[in-house]
């Protein structure tokens, strides 16, 4: 799809959407997307219910709640998305606003994503002869395959099912194992049901075949298979001027400190732990699998055999900043706790995602945005003023402050640079007893 080209009738620019209170800000989401009375409803009460959760996991005692924040101003291959966000750290949501806005205003983002094919991995052990056992297994490929596709017929009916599968030898102190993955496209499924279904049906067969035992039959979470590549680029680096340096210093810089991420694990894993704030947080909001999500992605970052930079940044001869991203974003929108849980069909119903690929771009873009919007403050003004306006915000409120007082010595703190639960302690002190003061002297 050409880039330029806006076949747009609604915008995700909100400007001023932080400025609203929570009611306003329902009524622009109304507006996005016009809400049910019940989803309204939903939205303002706990989505999810303690009965909810105890049929959920086991020994249920209640629900645990997380804000819920909207990104706004994304723009991916010409489409308008708003993202949300389930995240207790301040400043990711708005930072990944205002970068999307920054590159919407002065470049693009595209993303694209691979048929969503996920990995089932089965061991076998103690097998007579590996070689033999392999040889065997994959004369079987097409009957393998066949029986898998019984397992989930609903999944072959909409397109899915199982497409390849292939066979290796690993050597471990354990001896040598055949390794066999099965391939399945699971569809708007994050599939790990499924295929996990699929190798428990194929395993005992497979072990016959290679007069081996089975052990593990279960999904592999470096889902190699199901990636998504996102690009974006900034067209005009004028807009990257910041703290005294001028934008072309900016990208330089930009790009100098993603060389350090490539280069150092120790800096690769903080980068990437910042891409991941952009992601994470939609990964909840959507009911799926963070944690299978992260494994996917940290392991991806090391598959040359040393952990690196996830992300990547270069500046080109016209003078144009890029960043490019491929990650595995194994995420689907149908099936486990998208389908049980209320909020989640709501929030999806904000992003207006038609698809689990979609998401999955959705995903990556968001991780992509906010891993920049890091990269470049980190590269001029650095992290902590704005973290510590927003921080100061929490260490006020966890003192004792509230409302307008709250504000009050947050501000005072960033201002002194000094964010300390005494300190706050002090400053509130400070205030009440100002406030009591002007009080007795307006009563007189
Ligand atoms: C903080 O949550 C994330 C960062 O540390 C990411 C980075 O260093 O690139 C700011």
């Amino acid at each position: 799809m050409d880039h330029k080209t806006k076949p747009q009738n609604r915008s995700s620019r909100f400007p001023g959407f932080y400025k609203l209170d929570l009611v306003q800000r329902h009524e622009k989401l109304d507006e996005w997307c016009r809400l049910t009375t019940d989803e309204k409803w939903t939205l303002k009460k706990e989505t999810l219910t303690a009965e909810l959760a105890d049929v959920m996991i086991e020994n249920a005692i209640g629900v645990f709640s997380l804000p819920i924040g909207i990104a706004v101003n994304f723009q991916i291959n010409s489409k308008d998305y708003i993202v949300p966000m389930v995240i207790e750290e301040s400043s990711v949501v708005a930072a990944a606003s205002n970068a999307a806005r920054l590159i919407r205003e002065n470049g693009y983002l595209t993303a694209k994503s691979s048929d969503p094919i996920m990995i089932s991995q089965i061991q076998i052990v103690d097998s007579k002869n590996p070689q033999t056992g392999k040889a065997k297994i994959l004369e079987r490929k097409d009957d393998l395959i066949r029986l898998a596709n019984q397992q989930d017929p609903t999944l072959i009916d909409i397109g899915g099912g199982a497409r390849d599968l292939d066979v290796r030898i690993i050597d471990t102190p354990s001896g040598e194992m055949i390794i066999v993955h099965l391939y399945v496209d699971t569809r708007d499924a994050m599939g790990a049901n499924v295929v996990n279904t699929m190798a428990e049906t194929l395993g005992p067969i497979v072990a016959e075949i290679a007069e081996g035992e089975v052990i593990c039959q279960i999904v592999s979470n470096l889902a190699d298979r199901r990636t998504v590549n996102v690009h974006f680029v900034i067209e005009n680096l004028d807009c990257l001027a910041r703290a005294g340096y001028s934008g072309e210093d900016a990208a330089r810089r930009i790009v100098k400190a993603y060389h350090f991420a490539d280069a150092d694990p120790y800096r690769a894993a903080t980068h990437n732990k910042g891409v991941m704030n952009g992601i994470d947080g939609l990964i909840i909001a959507t009911g799926n699998d963070w944690r299978a999500v992260e494994a996917g992605v940290h392991a991806y970052a090391a598959r040359d055999g040393r952990y690196r930079s996830i992300s990547k940044y270069y500046l080109d001869d016209n003078n144009h900043l890029h960043g490019e991203m491929e990650i595995p974003m194994p995420v689907g929108i149908v099936g486990g706790v998208t389908n049980i849980h209320p909020g989640v069909k709501i929030l999806l119903k904000f992003m207006g995602i038609k698809s689990g690929t979609e998401l999955a771009e959705v995903a990556a873009s968001a991780g992509l945005v906010q891993n920049f919007a890091a990269v470049w403050t980190l590269a001029t003004e650095g992290i902590q003023k704005g973290h510590m306006t927003l921080h100061a915000r929490n260490v006020a409120i966890f003192a004792g402050a509230f409302g307008e007082l709250a504000i009050k010595v947050a501000n005072q703190m960033a201002h002194e640079g000094r964010v300390k639960y005494d300190r706050a302690k002090q400053i509130i002190k400070l205030l009440l007893l100002k406030e009591e003061e002007e009080n007795k002297k307006n009563d007189t």
